[in-house]
């Protein structure tokens, strides 16, 4: 299945963007939950404005859809600053790089999202930037080639990455304020949704929106999109406002489960079951079973799976655990509980 195509992909389809503009809270109020982050964020940008200087360095980290880009936005509008929006693989060489940070104000904000993509090259260009504020190059080649030192204004830079773990530790070290975001509860996504329809110009039951909420795998753009399918279902129903039974109808309708789990999900649970007796399986053959390639396995069906406590990861291969036999309604074979209770507890600390 394509993403484009698959409803509880955290990533953001192209066709989506518009409507996430839409969606997206503009200040610290309309964004919800979070508490931690937005009590350091807080505090940074109170210190910042006390000082007159631009805000310490961010790093945002955490899972696709759960508000890294949006947090940035709300950054960059409570500074008062102009916010310039990048991409770790759309800056190609140095230079490009370079251009953009010429470019700034004093006090603006640089948001780099996927950070962990850049490369080696460009990278060498920021440690000096977030460091001293000073562009770093070498001009000419060979033995008149002579090192150059630019001023730069003091900006701010605001990295997005889905894998902290990807990133160089020179380069996360440059960070003041490093910030992990975490899935949603559903008291939270209950709000989101709420506010959500409320921006859409929406009338919505609260126990409409908590059913949304429940589905969507701690996710807000996730719960934003279910949203919007239940919203066209209660449209074409000639509802006023968006009712228990068309949640519960629409995503019937679009095989996502109490849980959030789509067909795929359900599929690679039954294969485990039934064709690997509940493994341990290497990744790429469970991959095979589903049609999908390993890679989306890994980033996009395991970890709610994981983080549901339905299968756990192995040195030896992905095993299926108790839960997620109970989900799928199969019995889980005698002795395999004992087996994998190491495995059982160990992902619940996860
Ligand atoms: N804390 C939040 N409160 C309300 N809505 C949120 C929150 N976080 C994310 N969203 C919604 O989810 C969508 C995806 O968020 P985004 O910032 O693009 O995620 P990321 O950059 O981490 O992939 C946004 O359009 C926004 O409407
Ligand atoms: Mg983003």
């Amino acid at each position: 299945m394509e993403d484009e195509e698959r409803l509880v992909t955290s990533t953001c389809a192209e066709t989506e963007t518009e409507i996430e503009n839409v969606l997206r809270p503009k200040s610290m109020d309309g964004y919800v939950g979070q508490e931690k982050v937005k009590d350091n964020v807080a505090i940074s940008i109170a210190a910042a404005k006390k000082r007159d200087d631009a805000l310490d360095h961010v790093l945002l980290y955490g899972p696709a859809g759960l508000g890294k880009t949006t947090l940035a936005h709300i950054i960059a509008n409570e500074m008062g600053t102009q916010l310039k929006v990048t991409s770790g693989p759309a800056i190609e060489r140095a230079g490009d790089l370079a251009a953009i940070l010429t470019n700034l104000n004093e006090k603006d904000v640089l948001f780099i999202d996927e950070i962990h993509r850049l490369n080696h090259n460009v990278e060498e260009i920021l440690y000096p930037a977030m460091e001293d504020f000073t562009l770093d190059f070498i001009l000419g080649k060979g033995p008149s080639a002579k090192n150059v030192q630019l001023p730069l204004p003091r900006f701010t830079l605001i990295g997005a990455t889905t894998r902290a773990g990807m990133l160089s530790s020179p380069l996360r070290d440059r960070f003041g304020l490093i910030c992990r975001l975490e899935t949603y509860n559903e008291n939270e996504l209950t709000e989101i949704v709420t506010r959500a329809a409320d921006m859409l110009k929406t009338a919505i039951e609260p126990l409409a929106a908590r059913e949304i909420a429940k589905r969507s795998r701690g996710t807000p753009r996730i719960a934003n999109r279910l949203l919007k399918r239940v919203r066209d279902y209660s449209v074409v129903k000639n509802h006023d406002a968006i009712e228990l039974s068309d949640a519960k109808n629409a995503l019937k309708m679009m095989e996502i489960d109490e849980l959030g789990l789509d067909s795929t999900d359900i599929r690679l649970l039954r294969s485990m079951a039934e064709k690997f007796g509940g493994g341990p399986c290497g990744l790429d053959t469970v991959a095979a079973t589903v049609n999908e390639d390993a890679g989306t396995i890994e980033d996009v069906y395991e970890p709610y799976l994981l983080q549901l406590g339905f299968i756990a990861r192995t040195p030896r291969g992905r095993v299926l655990l108790k839960k997620g036999y109970d989900h799928i309604g199969l019995k889980q074979p005698a002795g395999r509980a004992e087996q994998l209770s190491f495995y059982e507890t160990e992902n619940e600390n996860e």
